[in-house]
């Protein structure tokens, strides 16, 4: 009987603890398909489901899920409004909607971390396609950016930095903003992904300082050395045995006393483990993208290949996210 009480009680505690999954289930799929946009002024089910042409029943039961949640709540007998919008995912016209974040979450990483037990089963990785995902994850990246920017203005600040090169560069967003500060500094961005790199290009067409590359860094050689390289949550799409290269290739390029900056999620860090490990266990199951970086790793990069660690600072804490610096000797 006791035993019998302690499994009920144990998967109670389980289904308490999917609880929140549910938040960010619902939010998701109202953000997907802009339904908390449709439902931002009171709206009946039937007139929303008609104007988008989607399954009355599924809004349906979405609508009433939302009620319990808080998310939405009845306006009139027949019409239903958004809740505490301040709380939803904004609009994905939006360019800083943490919708976004939900999307890549639901769509990759939750299915990546189901895929587990094939995977397990079957010894084998799958294959990150970033055809399909390029442009989900450089969005997701750019919700970053506004509390990273500051740690990289200040290493601008304090050393003479008169040229950037970005690897990785995804939408440009941080050599905009940088190009926002510094009109006349020099900017480089390279990106691998054609329709990133096409967004990037159009962003900042505007911009006299800065060239934007649609090329794989490893193909790239510059005809000029740089003041500054970032590399920002790019570490998981290299190798870790291509790494002491990578970190080589960096000094390389950089003038003397040149600084390379970095933004990562870094494994067994001080802040934000679980986060870092789900983040971990995620890019593990592709053979494309490889493990997060731990700081000892990054420290003895840095180390064998003549720069000295500037600063090591946590960007997100519970995301276990950090920016570095590293100085050239
Ligand atoms: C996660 S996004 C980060 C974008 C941006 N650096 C940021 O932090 O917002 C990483 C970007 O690196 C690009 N990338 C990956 N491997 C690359 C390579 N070998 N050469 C150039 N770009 C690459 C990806 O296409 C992707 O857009």
């Amino acid at each position: 009987m006791i035993a019998e009480m302690a499994k009920v009680w144990r998967a109670r505690t389980w289904m308490k603890k999917n609880v929140p999954f549910l938040y960010s289930w619902h939010a998701y799929v109202g953000y997907e398909l802009e339904l908390f946009e449709s439902f931002r002024k009171p709206a009946s089910i039937q007139e929303v489901a008609l104007a988008k042409n989607i399954e009355m029943d599924l809004l349906q039961q979405w609508v009433e899920v939302g009620i319990t949640l808080k998310h939405l709540k009845r306006a009139s007998k027949d019409r239903v409004r958004i809740k505490n919008g301040w709380k939803l995912p904004s609009s994905k016209k939006e360019t800083f909607s943490s919708g976004v974040l939900l999307k890549e979450m639901m769509e990759l990483h939750i299915p990546a971390l189901l895929s587990y037990p094939s995977l397990l089963r079957n010894q084998t990785k799958q294959q990150f396609n970033s055809e399909l995902h390029g442009s989900t994850v450089a969005k997701t990246s750019i919700l970053l950016e506004r509390f990273a920017f500051p740690k990289l203005q200040k290493v601008m600040k304090k050393f003479k930095v008169n040229s950037v090169l970005d690897l990785g560069c995804g939408e440009g967003g941080y050599i905009r903003r940088l190009a926002d500060r510094y009109p006349k500094k020099r900017m480089v961005g390279i990106e691998i992904h054609e329709g990133v790199a096409r967004e990037a290009q159009e962003k900042l067409n505007s911009y006299d300082n800065i060239e934007i590359l649609n090329r794989d860094l490893h193909e790239y050689e510059p005809d000029q050395a740089f003041d500054l390289i970032m590399a920002n949550n790019l570490f998981h799409y290299i190798d870790p045995s291509e790494r002491l290269q990578f970190f080589e290739k960096a000094s390389d390029w950089l003038e003397k006393k040149g600084l390379f900056f970095v933004l990562t999620p870094m494994q067994k860090s001080k802040h934000g483990k679980q986060f870092s490990s789900a983040f971990n266990s995620f890019f593990m199951t592709f053979q494309n993208l490889y493990p997060i970086p731990s700081q000892k790793e990054m420290e003895t990069l840095a180390k064998k290949t003549g720069f000295k660690v500037i600063s090591i600072d946590p960007i997100v804490k519970e995301g276990g996210w950090y920016a570095l610096c590293f100085k050239k000797k």
